[in-house]
């Protein structure tokens, strides 16, 4: 099968890895790839997503997978389906669920899928006599794509007020604020989940939990995510069960019903309030860095996987998992969240320890390669990712791994899958 992987972090890498090990797989194609992607696989240096449908048909791509939820809000699925290709990824029109959350809410509550309460609205005085109704903290959200920064949880009424004035003026996003949600504050414990969809039918992966700030013991500003791990124990069975049925199915029966069936990777953002899972928000695309996490803890070959996807076919698939964890430490550089930073020399030192080596990799995010090295250069540059079989053998192996891995600036969290340990 030659298949090609559209994106160029972390979450690419870790899809390529597993594909590069999968023997149905000949040829393993990147656009545009990162430095390391190299290792696995070719880079295509081909932005329009008419000329890259293209190369897919001259190059007999059999499959096509979709990373980061821009080409996707952008229509690359409808531009590759009107060619005959396959590919995996939802069409611009069910992608709405992560490009406009008043979309998503207003789908929500249309379903009647468990969501925090809401009202969206273009008009600052609805948006103020909602917030006199609310208790503090209470959440301000801008309507359209921000880069992760379009949520503000504001710790005072009069700070969701300001934040509401500055969305709704064009003054903090743009257009992307025109519009605003504001809801209710849930209190509970965060976890990603991720459903593989065909439109009908899907597969539940375990679920993962992301860490969000930057800083050890959930500090500091909000980041990508610094870190991961799957499956936890914050979800049982019963759960896992109510995920299915409150959130998923509804979902994907309501994508029907709106004409825009969901094909892709449905990510839920979900709090669990005394038990009870409540959808904070839609993804249409794998989490970086819960991607890289869940990859190796997949069994059934991903070829297989991604295809069946794609094609309608996962009633047919009886997928299987290791009975593994994994756990994902991300290594960042100087300056992010905020700003690039000077390239800098990534060494990986020997490891001599089988145990360890064979029980940990990396997957390469923000690196570029020159003269046979690697550099990082910038934002979050790779992943340490270890297994197990317990959360803290993962973890342990991670931080080993991560103990190898050298290049100046570096930063990372000490504390991933914390929650899961104490
Ligand atoms: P979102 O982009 O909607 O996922 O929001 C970013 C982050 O803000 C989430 O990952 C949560 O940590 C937090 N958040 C969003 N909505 C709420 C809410 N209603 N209550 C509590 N935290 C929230
Ligand atoms: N790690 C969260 C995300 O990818 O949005």
């Amino acid at each position: 099968m030659r298949i090609m992987i559209i994106g160029s972090g972390g979450r690419e890498f870790s899809i390529g890895r597993v594909l590069k090990n999968d023997p149905e797989v000949s040829n393993l194609y990147f656009a545009p790839g990162n430095g390391a992607t190299t290792m696995l696989g070719e880079n295509i240096a081909i932005k329009d997503y008419e000329e890259l449908a293209q190369f897919a048909v001259e190059n007999a791509i059999d499959l096509t997978i979709v990373g980061p939820e821009g080409p996707l809000t952008d229509g690359v699925v409808d531009i590759f389906k009107a060619r005959g290709l396959v590919i995996f990824g939802p069409s611009k029109a069910a992608a709405q669920l992560e490009g406009s959350k008043v979309y998503m809410k207003n789908f929500l509550a249309k379903y009647a899928i468990p969501t925090a309460r809401y009202i969206e609205t273009a008009h600052i005085g609805d948006a103020f006599k909602f917030i006199d109704s609310l208790t503090a903290p209470i959440v301000v959200k801008a309507d359209g794509l921000c880069g992760g920064k379009g949520v503000i949880i504001a710790m005072s009424h009069d700070e969701a007020k300001v934040a509401v004035s500055e969305m709704l003026s064009g003054k903090s996003f743009g257009d992307a604020g025109l519009r605003v949600i504001v809801e209710e504050f849930l209190d509970g414990y965060e976890l990603s989940m991720f459903a593989l969809c065909d439109g009908k039918d899907f597969i539940l992966l375990p679920a993962a939990q992301d860490h969000k700030r930057l800083l050890d013991g959930d500090e500091g500003p909000n980041t990508g995510g610094m870190g991961a791990y799957a499956p936890t124990p914050l979800v049982d069975d019963i759960i896992y069960e109510k995920v299915k049925e409150r959130i998923v199915r509804p979902t994907l029966l309501g994508m029907q019903e709106e004409g825009a069936p969901f094909e892709g990777v449905l990510f839920i953002g979900i709090m669990i309030v005394n038990g009870e899972p409540i959808t904070l928000e839609f993804n249409v695309r794998f989490g970086d860095p819960e991607c890289e996490i869940l990859m190796p803890l997949l069994k059934t070959p991903a070829s297989e996987l991604f295809y069946k996807a794609a094609t309608k076919q996962l009633d047919t698939l009886n997928v299987e998992f290791y009975e593994q964890f994994a756990v994902g430490v991300v290594m960042a550089s100087h300056n992010y969240p905020f700003d690039n930073s000077v390239p800098a020399e990534i060494v990986v030192d020997e490891i001599h320890h089988d145990e360890i080596a064979q029980n940990t990799h990396i997957s390469y995010a923000g690196v570029s390669a020159e003269d046979g090295k690697l550099y990082a250069t910038g934002g979050r540059v790779l992943v340490c990712v270890g297994l197990g079989d317990s959360i803290k053998q993962a973890r342990d192996r991670a931080y080993m791994l991560c103990g190898q891995v050298h290049f100046a600036g570096k930063k990372l969290r000490t504390d991933i899958a914390y929650q899961a340990l104490r």
